[in-house]
C-alpha cells in the first residue's frame, strides 16, 4: 500500500554503450535468437519468403511488416503464443524500385494490406533456457490479422450512424485494423492492440474538424490503397475512417473469434492500452494519445473482473466510464521557461484529475452523444480542459508498487512559453517519463499525484533529470516510447529517434524507479541502423526479453539499404528474444 518502501532489486549487468552498428548489440553473459522475420511462415503451409516473387496471398500466410507490440502468453511452461502488430509498411525497403502510391504495381498495394495488422505464433522453450524458438507442432494458434480481416465493433458506438457505410449498413463490421502500434494483456488472457495512425491510409477526406482533428484533409493518401479498394477514398465513403483508431482484443486460444473493435475506450491515435484492476476488482486501462499536444486517458469497467470467467471477462471492455487527464503543478507557472530547468521546490509534480467524458450510458460532454464522444472522442475532450501533453505513448503500471508511468516521446512545436510543470521543457526535443500515484493506489480513483522522475537526453546537458542520481553513471536516452517491467520493479524503455536526436541508435534502457538507485539508467540492448527499438516484452519468470526492432534501414531503400539487418542481404523487421546464458535472470 501508500508509503511502504519498495526496494527493487537493480539491474547489475555491464550498460551497452551507445553506437551506430548495424546489428543487435546485448550485454555481456546474454545470448539472442532471431525468432522471426517479415515474410517468414506463419500459417501451416504458408509458402517460404522470396522477395523477388512475393504476392499478397502469400503474404496473408507470411510474417507482416514493423513489428511493434509484443505480447505473450504461456500455455504450459515449455510452450506460449506470442503476439505481433504490424504497424505499418515502408514500400521502398520491400519492393524493388518502388516509389510511390500513384505508380505501384497494385499486387504491391495488397501486399503491404498484407503486411499490416498482427500474427500469433506458436513458440517453445528451447532446452529449458530463456531461449524461445517457433514451434515446429501443428500451429492450430498461429493466425494473421490483416488490413482485411472481418473485426466486430463491439460497445455503445456500434451500429451507430456515423460508422455505417455502403457495405455495412448495420455500422457493425469493419474489415482489417491499421497502424497496430503498442497494446497491452488482459488478465483473462486476450490481447489488446491499439490503432495509431490510421488517418494516413485515407484520402479526399471532407472539410471539417471531425476530419482535421486526427489529422485528414484534402489529397490523396500517399500509399493509394483507394487504387485497389475505394472504401479508402472519403470522398466516396466518407464514414470509413471512423471505423479505425480503436482499441482492438483478439482472443488467441479461439483463432477462429472476430477481433473485437472496443468504441467503449475511445477513438484516438491509440498507443496501447494497459489494463490494471481496481481495487474492487474493476478493470483499468490506461491509454496514450500519441500527438503533440494530446492527452492521457482512462477507461474503467463497470463490471468486476470475474477470474475463470472467460465468456463474461470479455464483455467487460464494453461498460463503463472514459476519462481524460488533467495535471496541475504545484509549483508557480513562471518557474517554467521551457528550459528545463528544476522549479524550486525541486520536483516537478503535482496533482491531478481524471475527468469523465462518458459512460456506456451518459454523456457528460455538451454538445455530444454517447456515441459522439466515443468516435469524436479528441474534440469531446478538447472541451473539458484536459492537459495538452508532449506525446503520450505506452503506459505501463509497476506490478511492484501500482505506481503508473507514461513515456513523453517529444515534442517539438511546444515553444517556451507552453511549458508548464508536467511538460517542462519547450521545444521538448528528447521527452521524458511520467509517474502517475493513483489516490489510495487505486486504478479506481479520480484523483492522482504525479511526478516527473526521468527528463530525457545527453547526460551532460543540464536539461536533463535522472531522478537526481548522479549523472556521471547513467546513459543518455531520448525519445522513450514503449515501457514494459520486470517482476522486480525495474522500468524497461525502448526508444524511437535517438539516432536524429542524439546520432545514435535506438535501444532498450532499464532503470530502477525506487529505492537510492532511482534514476540509474543502463542501455540493455542497442538497435540495428534506423530500427526503432519495439516490442520490450519480459517473460513472467523474468528469464527472457523479447524485442523487435522496427523499420531497420528505414531512410535508405532496398537499391541502397542502409541496414542490412538481420540476415545480411536486405533489412527485415523481425522478433528476437534475449536471455542470460547461465540462466541469470534478465538484466542481472
Ligand atoms: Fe507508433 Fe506512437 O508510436
Ligand atoms: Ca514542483
Ligand atoms: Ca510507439
Ligand atoms: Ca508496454
Amino acid at each position: 500500500g501508500p508509503g511502504r518502501p519498495h526496494p527493487a532489486p537493480r539491474p547489475t549487468f555491464t550498460s551497452v554503450q551507445p553506437n551506430t552498428d548495424d546489428k543487435v548489440t546485448i550485454p555481456r553473459g546474454y545470448d539472442q535468437h532471431v525468432i522471426i522475420r517479415w515474410g517468414d511462415p506463419v500459417l501451416p503451409g504458408a509458402p517460404e519468403f522470396d522477395l523477388d516473387a512475393q504476392t499478397a496471398q502469400a503474404q496473408e500466410q507470411q510474417f507482416g511488416y514493423n513489428c511493434d507490440y509484443v505480447g505473450f502468453q504461456l500455455l504450459d511452461d515449455d510452450n506460449g503464443l506470442l503476439w505481433v502488430n504490424h504497424e505499418y509498411t515502408n514500400e521502398e525497403l520491400m519492393f524493388p524500385g518502388y516509389t510511390d502510391g500513384a505508380s505501384a504495381d497494385e499486387e504491391h498495394i495488397r501486399i503491404a494490406m498484407a503486411a499490416h495488422g498482427g500474427s500469433i505464433v506458436e513458440l517453445k522453450r528451447h532446452n529449458g533456457t530463456g531461449e524461445w524458438r517457433l514451434s515446429d507442432g501443428e500451429r492450430a494458434f498461429n493466425r494473421r490479422l490483416t488490413a482485411t480481416t472481418p473485426m466486430r465493433l463491439t460497445g455503445p458506438a456500434a451500429g451507430h450512424e456515423l460508422l455505417r457505410t455502403q457495405d455495412d449498413p448495420d455500422g457493425t463490421l469493419v474489415k482489417g485494423m491499421l497502424n497496430n502500434c503498442a497494446g497491452g494483456m488482459t488478465p483473462w488472457g486476450t490481447f489488446l492492440t491499439a490503432e495509431e495512425n490510421f488517418n494516413q491510409y485515407f484520402g479526399n477526406a471532407p472539410a471539417g474538424a471531425e476530419y482535421a482533428r486526427y489529422g485528414m484533409g484534402a489529397g490523396n493518401a500517399s500509399r493509394r490503397w483507394d487504387r485497389v479498394d475505394e472504401r479508402f477514398d472519403l470522398a466516396r465513403h466518407p464514414n470509413e475512417a471512423n471505423r479505425f483508431g480503436y482499441i482492438v482484443e483478439v482472443d488467441p486460444l479461439d483463432p477462429a473469434s472476430e477481433p473485437l473493435k472496443r468504441t467503449m475506450l475511445g477513438r484516438i491515435k491509440h498507443e496501447g492500452a494497459t489494463i490494471r484492476l481496481t481495487d474492487d476488482g474493476r478493470v483499468a486501462a490506461y491509454m496514450g494519445d500519441d500527438e503533440r499536444f494530446d492527452y492521457m486517458y482512462k477507461f474503467v469497467s463497470a463490471k468486476k473482473y470475474v477470474e475463470g470467467s472467460r465468456r463474461h471477462n470479455l464483455t467487460l471492455l464494453d461498460t463503463g466510464t472514459l476519462y481524460v487527464a488533467r495535471l496541475t503543478g504545484n509549483s508557480p507557472s513562471e518557474e517554467f521557461d521551457g528550459s528545463g530547468a528544476l522549479p524550486e521546490d525541486g520536483e516537478f509534480d503535482g496533482s491531478g484529475e481524471w475527468i469523465a467524458l462518458c459512460t456506456d450510458t451518459e454523456s457528460f460532454v455538451d454538445g455530444f452523444s454517447v456515441a459522439e464522444v466515443l468516435i469524436r472522442t479528441r474534440l469531446a475532450a478538447d472541451t473539458v480542459g484536459a492537459t495538452k501533453m508532449d506525446r503520450p505513448e505506452d503506459f505501463e503500471p509497476s506490478p511492484v508498487t501500482g505506481k503508473v508511468y507514461c513515456a513523453l516521446t517529444n515534442n517539438s512545436a511546444r515553444e517556451p512559453g507552453q511549458a508548464d510543470e508536467p511538460n517542462p521543457r519547450g521545444p521538448n526535443k528528447h521527452g521524458h517519463i511520467l509517474e502517475i500515484v493513483e489516490s489510495g493506489s487505486d486504478a479506481g480513483a479520480t484523483e492522482f499525484a504525479w511526478n516527473v522522475p526521468i527528463v530525457c537526453g545527453d547526460p551532460e546537458d543540464d536539461d536533463t533529470y535522472y531522478a537526481g542520481f548522479d549523472k556521471s553513471k547513467v546513459m543518455p536516452i531520448s525519445a522513450p516510447d514503449n515501457l514494459t517491467f520486470d517482476k522486480d520493479g525495474n522500468l524497461w524503455i525502448s526508444t524511437d529517434g535517438q539516432p536524429g536526436a542524439l546520432g545514435i541508435n535506438d535501444a532498450l534502457h532499464v532503470v530502477p524507479v525506487e529505492g537510492r538507485f532511482r534514476g540509474e539508467l543502463r542501455t540493455f540492448a542497442t538497435v540495428p541502423v534506423g530500427a526503432e527499438a519495439c516490442g520490450p516484452l519480459i517473460t513472467e519468470d523474468n528469464k527472457t526479453v523479447f524485442l523487435a526492432p522496427q523499420h531497420p534501414g528505414d531512410g535508405g531503400t532496398l537499391a541502397e539499404p542502409t541496414s542490412t539487418w538481420p540476415d545480411g542481404d536486405f533489412p527485415r523487421p523481425s522478433v528476437l528474444c534475449v536471455w542470460h546464458t547461465s540462466g541469470r535472470d534478465v538484466g542481472k
